[in-house]
């Protein structure tokens, strides 16, 4: 019969654990949630007394103080956390292998793993384990093996898998209002009852026609597959972007007519310098690498197009740079607002803003970086990992960091809109305009300026996905 969970443990405080388990603990007063970590640095911001939390995210900081210390902690003491918990959640990171075999494609498990691991050593009751990181397909059968083979006289584990839906940015919300919740399981009675207990636990605030439950594989598969179609999308429509810019078509126009169609909808049909964030890529690169191992490479280079179409979509943005900057950028100076990989999150990971900057700094121009949300340190380490063979010295050389928008475009040349924050378009243009070189550049990789306006200051504006043949 399920277990009613009354202690839920969450391995992993990032961006996926922590504001997940923490909506779990605010809409569940009668289940203690406790988030570990091996970072203490990170455990330490989760519990500072200032609630400066660890990443930024608009409701989070509402959401920790309604129950933290209530029923919510957070602790560097992960095996306390797994021996009182009846439900563990995984959820710690999958980055994409840097070595070895898949290298670039495949997921490394071995923070999975040995989480794992931790799980099957030091358990001394039975645990219902739940999967929450995103795997490649079949991560829960190895993850279940090791549960198994390592299990103490009297406990039992049982796995599943729930991937995690949520969009940076827009989490809490997200969280709150969950298109679906996705729970995979054995379709064994034990693994139907630990699916049961895990769908309690949301229904405490989901509506049970949201909670869908299938097959472990195919929940793992679900979760790539939504994020490949949603990328998909993006690419889809910056290929369009490309042909509006060669025709005199407007791609804003195109994707609001096409988002018409009540079977295409509306939503994600926004041309942008390029997709980013932790995982779209990531995800697909996952896709092309199981499609390969199961002998499917069609199937594989369908998939491997949506990410050569960001890359190309990334490099032609630069391009249009130069060429507008009369074939060179060399000693020029260019602003660049926003390093996010998209509004409202301070995460960079994948960020078009760093190939952008890469490319601008392989021309040797000099680039001012403003961005409202992400941390210096961290725009440094990007781009020194974007521009491995270049000493950071060289790097800052020719890269300042800024506070605001109006300083970085100051005395420029040229501005790059990266990621689309709402202040960009809040900011005085014209102000903007009397400080800069001339002629004055604006380029718009994220559709989000008023270019009437800004040509009627003076500006020469290119915009992603117009023609100039309008
Ligand atoms: C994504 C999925 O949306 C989420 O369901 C999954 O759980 C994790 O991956 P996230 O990466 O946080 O979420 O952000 P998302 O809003 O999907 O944006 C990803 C990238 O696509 C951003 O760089 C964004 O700017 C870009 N994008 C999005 C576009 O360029 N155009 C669009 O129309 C939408
Ligand atoms: C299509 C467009 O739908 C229509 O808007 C356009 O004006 C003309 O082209 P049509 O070719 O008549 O219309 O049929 P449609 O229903 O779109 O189906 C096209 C093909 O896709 C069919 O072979 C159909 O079986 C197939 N299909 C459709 C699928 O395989 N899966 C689906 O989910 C939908
Ligand atoms: P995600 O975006 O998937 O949430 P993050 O990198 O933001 O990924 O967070 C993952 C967290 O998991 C990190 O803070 C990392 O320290 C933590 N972590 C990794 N392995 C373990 C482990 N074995 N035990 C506890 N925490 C772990």
């Amino acid at each position: 019969a399920p277990v009613k969970v009354s202690k839920i443990c969450c391995i992993g405080a990032g961006y996926v654990g922590g504001p997940t388990c923490a909506v779990i603990a605010l809409k569940c007063p009668h289940i203690q949630v406790t988030i570990v970590d091996l970072n203490q640095a990170r455990i330490d911001a989760w519990n500072s007394p200032d609630f400066n939390v660890p990443i930024y995210e608009p409701g989070l900081v509402d959401v920790i103080r309604g129950c933290r210390g209530r029923n919510l902690f957070f602790s560097t003491d992960v095996d306390k956390a797994i021996q009182e918990a009846d439900l563990i959640f995984v959820s710690v990171n999958t980055p994409t292998k840097k070595s070895g075999v898949g290298a670039g494609f495949a997921a490394d498990l071995h923070y999975v793993e040995s989480a794992t691991r931790r799980i099957a050593a030091v358990a001394t009751s039975s645990k219902i384990v739940v999967e929450k990181s995103t795997v490649p397909c079949r991560t829960a059968e190895s993850m279940r093996t090791i549960l198994e083979a390592n299990s103490k006289p009297g406990c039992r584990f049982d796995l599943l898998s729930n991937p995690e839906f949520l969009a940076e940015g827009t989490a809490i919300n997200d969280l709150f209002a969950p298109d679906r919740v996705l729970i995979g399981s054995l379709q064994t009675q034990e693994g139907k009852d630990a699916c049961a207990s895990l769908t309690e636990v949301y229904a405490n605030w989901v509506p049970r026609e949201r909670i869908l439950t299938v097959g472990l594989w195919s929940s793992e598969l679900t979760k790539l597959a939504a994020n490949a179609m949603l990328a998909q999308r993006i690419s889809s429509v910056n290929a369009l972007s490309a042909i509006c810019e060669a025709t005199g078509a407007n791609i804003e126009e195109v994707a609001n007519a096409v988002g018409f169609d009540s079977r295409i909808g509306p939503k994600f049909l926004r041309a942008s310098v390029g997709f980013g964030g932790s995982c779209f890529q990531k995800d697909i690169l996952n896709l092309v690498y199981l499609s390969e191992s199961l002998h499917l490479p069609e199937v594989a280079a369908y998939w491997r197009q949506v990410v050569e179409m960001n890359e190309y979509q990334k490099a032609r943005f630069s391009k249009t740079v130069v060429d507008t900057l009369f074939n060179t950028i060399t000693g020029k100076h260019i602003a660049v607002l926003g390093f996010a990989f998209k509004a409202d999150t301070g995460d960079t990971r994948e960020s078009a803003a760093i190939t952008l900057i890469r490319d601008f700094l392989s021309e040797r121009a000099y680039v001012t970086i403003y961005d409202p949300k992400v941390e210096e340190a961290q725009i440094w380490q990007d781009l020194q990992e974007a521009c491995p063979t270049t000493p950071l010295d060289s790097i800052k050389k020719y890269v300042t960091i800024v506070h605001s928008a109006l300083e970085a475009c100051k005395q420029k040349e040229a501005i790059v809109i990266a990621t689309e924050w709402k202040e960009f378009k809040e900011i005085n243009w014209q102000t903007v305009y009397d400080q800069m070189t001339k002629p004055a550049f604006v380029f718009d990789g994220r559709m989000i300026l008023d270019v009437v306006q800004l040509k009627k200051i003076g500006f020469t504006v290119k915009v992603i996905g117009r023609g100039d043949r309008l």
